[in-house]
């Protein structure tokens, strides 16, 4: 299962990328929300820019995500982020319009992620019309008592049983255990926000072992 980091903030994406684990990167407008110091004058020129900035640091797929609700506007949003970088990857809901999109963008070798899936039908629509990913929101599934982990094991093994291509992204992850279940599951992708990845190397035997071993090794003479 391959490590995608879910986050728009540069530093953050800079430092996984030097951990040597990073495959890939997702976005949201929330996420580009947080990283916006005077959000009256953030322009789309200037989250464009943003978007080559993250290119420039991870050669993996980078998803950006469109922001029109009609078919039109996001191909025409859509084409403006797939110009950025040949790793940009057109971040589209699956609504009805979006479905649209997509299938424009398969049909133009632009890849796309299928995002706010919820549901397996969703992810199963977003196969048929040609998504290249697609985003089962595993967190907010959990927020509302449901099995956020049941629904991606659905998608894998759906796609399985009939050689569908989306790549699997376990997206909205919250703490570590989505982690190993997503990888139990046979997602092909987890896309973790930054506190999280930091999470997954954190364990006290580790950080006791290293403090040991260094007040040991302070014998050594040089
Ligand atoms: C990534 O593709 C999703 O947009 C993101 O994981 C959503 O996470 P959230 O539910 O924590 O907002």
């Amino acid at each position: 299962m391959q490590f995608f980091i879910d986050t728009a903030n540069l530093a953050e994406i800079g430092a996984a990328h030097q951990m040597g684990v990073l495959a890939g990167v997702t976005t949201n407008p929330s996420l580009i929300a947080k990283i916006v110091d005077d959000p009256a004058a953030f322009t789309w020129q200037m989250f464009k820019d943003h978007i080559s900035q993250i290119c420039q640091i991870v050669d993996g797929p980078v998803s950006a995500e469109v922001t029109a609700l009609d078919a039109d506007g996001m191909i025409a949003e859509g084409e403006e982020l797939a110009e950025i970088a040949e790793n940009v990857v057109i971040k589209c809901p699956v609504t009805m319009e979006g479905l649209k999109a997509i299938t424009y963008f398969d049909s133009q070798d632009i890849a796309t992620n299928a995002t706010l899936v919820f549901s397996a039908n969703q992810a199963l629509l977003a196969a048929n019309a040609g998504a290249s990913y697609v985003s089962p929101f595993v967190g907010r599934l959990d927020d509302v008592s449901s099995d956020g982990m049941a629904l991606v094991k659905q998608i894998v093994t759906m796609f399985k049983n009939y050689d569908y291509m989306p790549e699997v992204i376990v997206a909205s992850i919250r703490h570590p255990q989505h982690v190993i279940d997503a990888a139990m599951v046979g997602a092909d992708i987890a896309t973790i926000p930054y506190s999280v990845i930091r999470q997954l190397l954190s364990h006290p035997l580790t950080d006791q072992g290293v403090k040991k071993f260094t007040e040991d090794a302070a014998i050594m003479k040089k």
